[in-house]
């Protein structure tokens, strides 16, 4: 064999050494990339979606409850505002309150107890006004937020204030 063909065999030998080395990089670069994926979209999810959940929530501005306008005095109608349990509260002077039902300690749904004019969060055992929303006793640091009640001809219309 000529010197001249070795080379062109060793040349072609690199060529084709090349080639698959570049394939190895690229199978195992596509293969990280998938693998990172893979892990890194659920922690993605994970840490998006309190933002998700405040920006729909924050998307809801207004509940219109058909029919609420019935409720006797002295009693609450549970519902939701958005994505969050909220209460309607008709109370026996006549007057209508509205608030986000999650305690401001840690989350649990309070309800109102007519009997003891008092909204109660069974929990830890928070108390708060059924007037105001304010936190009496207990646990809660913060009143309960209040919304906007506007009793209408066939609904009671709850909104942000
Ligand atoms: S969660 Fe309501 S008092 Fe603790």
């Amino acid at each position: 064999m000529s010197e001249e063909a070795s080379m062109e065999q060793n040349s072609a030998g690199e060529k084709s050494g090349m080639k698959r080395r570049l394939f190895v990089r690229t199978t195992l670069g596509a293969a990280g990339l998938a693998y990172a994926g893979a892990l890194g979209y659920p922690v993605y999810r994970y840490l998006a979606a309190p933002v998700e959940q405040a920006e729909r929530e924050a998307a809801v501005t207004e509940a219109v409850l058909k029919d609420a306008q019935k409720l006797p005095p002295g009693t609450a109608l549970m519902f939701r505002f958005g994505a969050r349990p909220a209460m309607l509260i008709h109370h026996r002077d006549g007057a209508w309150t509205a608030f986000d039902a999650v305690c401001t300690h840690l989350g649990c749904t309070v309800r109102f107890e007519p009997e003891r004019r008092r909204i109660h969060c069974a929990c830890h055992g928070g108390v708060y006004d059924p007037k105001t929303g304010a936190n009496l006793a207990g646990p809660p640091p913060r009143p309960l937020r209040a919304y906007r009640v506007k009793v209408v001809e066939e609904a009671v219309v709850v909104s942000r204030v």
